[in-house]
């Protein structure tokens, strides 16, 4: 059975693959209300650390300074079985097993677009999916981090350029925010509340992460933050104790970091009580399951959007004439197929003829 998510990420697919045949239909406005996570923070809160935690493999670009400087939206996809893999929108046909390699064209296909100069930075968004017996359905996009001051080499407007870049995409009403703020900040000057507060003032749709548990000062704890006493949102705050630098360069797997995460909750008497609810791992299920939650509650919108796309596209191509052998003619008549499939999937849902719930 396909979960909700898993459709949602075909149509996510399918939009981006045909591309400028979006504009002037529904398309983008599907796009736009397809629910998707977000990632924010500001530079170095641990935005990387989190995504690769959750999907529990090493493979994204790090570095000083704006390494990430175009969206990267990640779709992961859980299989039952088989060894996980990778795969780009920008290069159909070529499975990567190696995760190394996903990093280094990570970072490649950033520079395609914007040129190698870290000073430069784009919202053409790069499209991974992740095949993983490991990972539950989950669609993350990480967006550049949020800094307060342009350094030498880079114009002035970048700081503006990342934060108009960010608020573009938690503005949607259909964005769920994961606000990353480290814990050995005060959280008044956390630049991913800041950010989240101004599109989402009451919290609804945002989701606060608390990294660097561990770096706080001696003698302070974040109790208060993890059970709502600090700043309030309509979820409660999940902590997390990502790798440090000194484990990243010491090698120290994911698995091995998540087993001491999990310890360090466990035997750290003012966090034992929330054990069950901290973690990368917990993190990771839960927004699975809020994300399938939030696409069911929308699924009559999105039913009628796909209703209108489909007749859209259906008008597009006997325009085209047939045979529809052209690239273009393929691609409209593959997300005409992917939409006829959402809509019958979202019937049955509906019905409630087949449990919907994703399996964790
Ligand atoms: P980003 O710029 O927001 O993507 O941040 P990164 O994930 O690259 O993290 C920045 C630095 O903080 C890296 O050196 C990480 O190892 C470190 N870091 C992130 N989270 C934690 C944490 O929970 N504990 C510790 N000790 N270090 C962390
Ligand atoms: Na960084
Ligand atoms: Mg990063």
């Amino acid at each position: 059975m396909e979960t909700l998510i898993s459709l949602v990420n075909k149509i996510q697919r399918a939009c981006t693959a045909l591309g400028d045949h979006g504009e002037g239909s529904s398309l983008p406005t599907l796009w736009d209300s397809l629910p998707a996570i977000a990632v924010v923070g500001g530079q170095s809160s641990g935005k990387s650390s989190v995504l690769e935690s959750v999907v529990g493999k090493d493979f994204l670009p790090r570095g000083a300074g704006i390494v990430t400087r175009r969206p990267l939206v990640l779709q992961l996809h859980r299989i039952d079985e088989g060894k996980e893999y990778a795969e780009f929108m920008h290069l159909p046909k070529k499975k990567f097993t190696d995760f190394a390699a996903v990093r280094q064209e990570i970072s490649d296909e950033t520079d395609r677009e914007t040129g190698r100069s870290s000073k430069v930075i784009s919202s053409v968004p790069i499209h991974l999916s992740i095949f993983s017996p490991n990972v539950v359905n989950l669609t993350l996009v990480d967006l550049p981090g949020l800094t307060k001051v342009a350094v030498e080499g880079q114009p002035d407007s970048i700081v503006q350029d990342i934060e108009n870049m960010v608020r573009s995409f938690i503005e949607k009403p259909n964005c769920i925010i994961l606000a990353i703020s480290p814990a050995n900040q005060d959280l008044a000057t956390s630049d991913a509340i800041k950010i989240s507060r101004e599109v989402d003032p009451k919290g609804d749709r945002t989701f606060g992460v608390l990294t660097k548990i561990d770096l706080m000062d001696q003698g302070t704890n974040a109790v208060d933050i993890l059970e709502g006493r600090g700043y309030k949102l309509r979820y409660p705050w999940v902590g997390v104790v990502n790798r440090s630098q000194a484990d990243i360069n010491k090698s120290v797997d994911m698995i091995a970091a998540r087993r001491r995460e999990r310890d360090y909750f466990q035997t750290t008497p003012e966090y034992r009580h929330l054990t069950d609810r901290m973690g990368s791992e917990y993190l990771g299920k839960m927004l699975s399951k809020h994300l399938e939650v939030v696409i069911k509650s929308r699924i009559p919108g999105l039913q009628s959007l796909i209703t209108k796309t489909i007749s859209e596209l259906e008008t597009e191509l006997s325009r085209l004439g047939k045979p529809v052998a052209a690239d273009a003619g393929g691609k409209l008549y593959m997300i005409m197929e992917i939409c006829r499939a959402f809509d019958q999937t979202f019937k049955e849902h509906l019905d409630g003829t087949r449990s919907g719930g994703e399996k964790i």
